[in-house]
């Protein structure tokens, strides 16, 4: 039986954090003092990884030492081949990228807790190896063992799902979008990471477990549903009268709402703006835009007074689109970003930890005494 009692946790504060402070009500998001947005315009990928795992942006020799560190998580071990070859082929890939991650911990006792930065770096490293070698699997294609580990991250990933370096236009692109999708408070993933580190857990299986949040279509699978959306609709005439029937059927949109913004969320206008700067307009993005004034227009009709404006995700699958990603490999990209914010919140956890202990409210009977 549904009950209308507490839900979600909306509201509750449940860390301290330095990280990121994100403003609904304003569009606003930080990470540690800077606007996400100029990161994403200005700066790599390891250079925002390592503010959020440092608290500053790093001088020349950090980022020397930021770039060979991820250069070498990069390769794919002969332990971590064999464990990804042993996945059956019909595990989905969030799955099976998941189970690598958590059973990658060297089982030493230095990588227990507390958890380490190296660790951070590590698993950083990992994920676009791990989520390419899946997808070459799956595929039936062949692992590109030719991509140079010494690239940006961006590229690096690119290189090693695609065969051949990437262009720079498609680099830059996805480099803005991995380090808006970053970091983002306390949303679902990142709380089930702090959740699991709290119980003094091993920084692997924290960031399995915020693997298992993540892949969920209400968080990280959402972008996929805007692409199935998009596809629907099909053409700019046909957004209005596919959304209103959607809505009449009780159906959501995907790509719109948000917990905490009541405004356009921030992430969402920096990457309609990346997008569009970099990678030119094409069919998708106009669509997208046609889709997304429909959208708003709608959603105000059918959920007044709910304030659904657009999210990260609808200018993601756009975005997505734009550098060729394929919709199985839309989560995990987003997840090869954010693994940078669960790995910042997991160490900062550890800075002054006490385990997460909520209470249920027992609704039930209680027997006779
Ligand atoms: N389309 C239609 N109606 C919606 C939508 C939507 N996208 N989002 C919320 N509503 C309605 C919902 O039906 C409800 O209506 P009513 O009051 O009549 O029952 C009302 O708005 C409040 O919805 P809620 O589920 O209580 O809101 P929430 O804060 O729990 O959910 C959300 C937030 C993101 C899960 C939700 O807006 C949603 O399902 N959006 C579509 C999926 C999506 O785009 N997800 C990506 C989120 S951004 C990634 C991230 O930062 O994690």
């Amino acid at each position: 039986m549904k009950q209308a009692g507490v839900t979600g946790l909306e509201g509750v504060i449940a860390a301290d954090t330095f990280l990121s402070y994100v403003n609904g009500s304003e569009g606003k998001l930080v990470y540690r003092g800077h606007w996400a947005k100029e990161l994403a315009l200005h700066h790599s990928f390891e250079e925002a990884a390592w503010l959020l795992w440092k608290g500053r942006l790093p001088d020349a020799s950090e980022l020397k030492a930021c770039r060979e560190q991820l250069a070498e998580g990069r390769r794919l071990t002969p332990a971590l081949k064999t464990l990804l070859d042993a996945i059956p082929s019909q595990v989905p890939l969030m799955s099976a990228v998941m189970s690598a991650v958590a059973a990658s911990n060297p089982g030493e006792e230095s990588s227990a807790w507390p958890p380490r930065f190296h660790e951070a770096i590590r698993i950083t490293a990992m994920l676009p190896t791990i989520i390419a070698y899946r997808y070459h699997q799956i595929s039936g294609t062949h692992w590109p063992v030719q991509a140079d580990e010494q690239q940006e991250h961006a590229a690096y990933y690119l290189h090693a799902l695609f065969g051949h370096p990437a262009s720079e236009a498609h680099t830059r692109v996805l480099n803005a979008y991995m380090i808006l999708a970053m970091e983002h408070g306390l949303n679902a993933s990142t709380f089930a990471a702090r959740v699991v580190s709290s119980t003094e857990s091993d920084m692997y299986s924290a960031v399995g477990a915020a693997m298992g949040a993540m892949k969920g279509p209400l968080h990280g699978g959402a972008p996929s549903g805007v692409i199935t959306l998009l596809e629907k609709i099909g053409s700019k005439e046909q957004a209005e009268p596919v959304m209103r029937e959607m809505l009449e059927n009780g159906e959501r949109l995907m790509g719109f709402g948000h917990r905490i913004y009541k405004t356009r969320d921030p992430r969402a206008e920096a990457l309609r703006e990346v997008t569009q700067a970099l990678a030119g307009e094409d069919k998708w993005f106009d669509l997208a835009i046609h889709t997304e004034q429909a959208a708003i227009r709608l959603l105000a009709e059918y959920k007044p007074g709910r304030q659904l404006f657009t999210n990260v995700e609808f200018y993601a699958a756009a975005l997505m689109r734009s550098v060729h990603m394929p919709i199985m490999l839309f989560t995990p990209t987003f997840t090869a970003a954010r693994v940078v914010g669960w790995t910042a919140h997991i160490l900062e956890q550890s800075e002054n930890n006490r385990i997460f202990r909520p209470q249920s409210n027992y609704l039930g009977s209680l027997p006779s005494e």
